[in-house]
């Protein structure tokens, strides 16, 4: 079965990331170049150059076209091939792949699997990242662990308390159980907090230094996807539980199936022109989610070096991520059915593969 889902839609980078030069990244094993066209229209291509497979990135656009490092030759944003030096007679299968993209609430979007299928309704909501009446703060990590580590660990927010002691952690949290609840392929957790320690974050933004109400509402959208809304109040105070203090919304898109790139934004609708409740969320969420890729990372580690190759446990706390984990699986394992038949199609283009060819 392939490690990763294809027919999908994965964040690919921000649009903060994306400058005048094409930028190449990895997803799911697959080299992807990204590039910008001189209309603005964003586009991916493989970064594999079908003339000699040198990357693409490694060029420069050119207009609405990408032109290749190597030799010169240029490729639309739909892989067509537009221009050869010398004008070198080409064949029409001379292209680029091609991989429906769309630009949307500041973050770029790629569809690696059937194009017919990439209905853009199908990309999560992010839009509190533009939305008039809200801020936020942004960033992207290179974690290297799988991307699955990832997503257990932001549906298990019982390890804000030993993980994120300075930021965080509070008391309540993991004492109090996580509520799970399964709808279709989405999951929703929720962990409701009465009374308890407040934590370093809220101390910091919010100024609540006593004792506070606190709520954690999760949901996780497959393949990729966690909106976690976090909030707190004054215990017993007349501010309407669930108000959210503030939004992360994570993207977790897989590298390989040893790293992951991890896209975020902290967002908030309250103290919209207040720099320092800013600087608080950016410099914590930062430093909190660099605690995280750390654990990842070293828990990465020893699960590949573990000789017995004992699978991970679940507790009562990790519902919500073994929930999501088994929805991976289950689309999976469809995607691989789906599919089948393509088998023999492609074991028969993998046997030509490698002999010379003439564009
Ligand atoms: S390898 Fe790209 S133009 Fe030759
Ligand atoms: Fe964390």
């Amino acid at each position: 079965m392939a490690p990763f889902l294809c027919n999908q839609w994965y964040t690919a980078a921000t649009s903060a990331e994306l400058g005048a030069k094409p930028l190449a990244r990895t997803i799911c094993n697959e080299p992807l170049v990204i590039f910008r066209a001189q209309e603005g229209a964003v586009a991916v291509l493989t970064d594999r150059c079908p003339h000699r497979k040198a990357p693409l990135s490694c060029g420069e656009v050119v207009g609405n076209d990408i032109q290749c490092g190597y030799h010169g030759i240029r490729f639309a944003a739909d892989g067509a091939c537009t221009h050869v030096p010398g004008n070198v007679p080409i064949g029409r299968n001379f292209r680029a792949r091609c991989f429906p993209a769309r630009e949307i609430h500041g973050l770029i979007f790629v569809w690696l699997g059937e194009p017919s299928l990439a209905d853009p309704a199908l990309i999560p909501d992010f839009s509190e990242n533009v939305k008039p009446g809200w801020t936020g703060v942004h960033g992207t990590l290179y974690v290297k662990g799988n991307y699955q580590l990832l997503i257990d660990n932001i549906l298990d927010l019982t390890h804000v308390v030993f993980v994120h002691k300075t930021t965080l952690a509070g008391s309540g949290v993991a004492e109090t159980p996580l509520e799970v609840d399964i709808d279709g392929d989405v999951v929703r957790a929720q962990r409701l907090m009465h009374n308890v320690d407040t934590a370093p974050i809220y101390r910091a933004a919010r100024n609540l230094h006593g004792n506070i109400d606190r709520w954690q509402f999760l949901e996780f959208r497959p393949p990729i996807y966690a909106r976690i809304t976090l909030g707190a109040r004054e215990a017993g105070s007349d501010l309407p539980f669930g108000t959210p203090t503030h939004v992360v919304l994570n993207s977790f898109t897989p590298e390989t199936e040893r790293t992951t790139h991890y896209f975020w934004s902290t967002v908030r609708s309250w103290g919209l022109d207040d720099a320092s409740v800013s600087k608080t969320y950016k410099d914590m969420t930062d430093l909190a989610f660099a605690e995280d890729a750390r654990i990842v990372e070293a828990q990465q580690r020893l699960i590949d070096s573990d000789p017995s190759g004992a699978p991970l446990v679940s507790l009562a706390f990790d519902r919500a991520a073994l929930a999501a984990r088994r929805i991976i699986k289950r689309k999976l394992e469809e995607e691989a059915q789906a599919t089948a038949p393509a088998v023999k199609g492609s074991a028969q283009r993998a046997a030509v593969r490698g002999a010379d060819a003439t564009a």
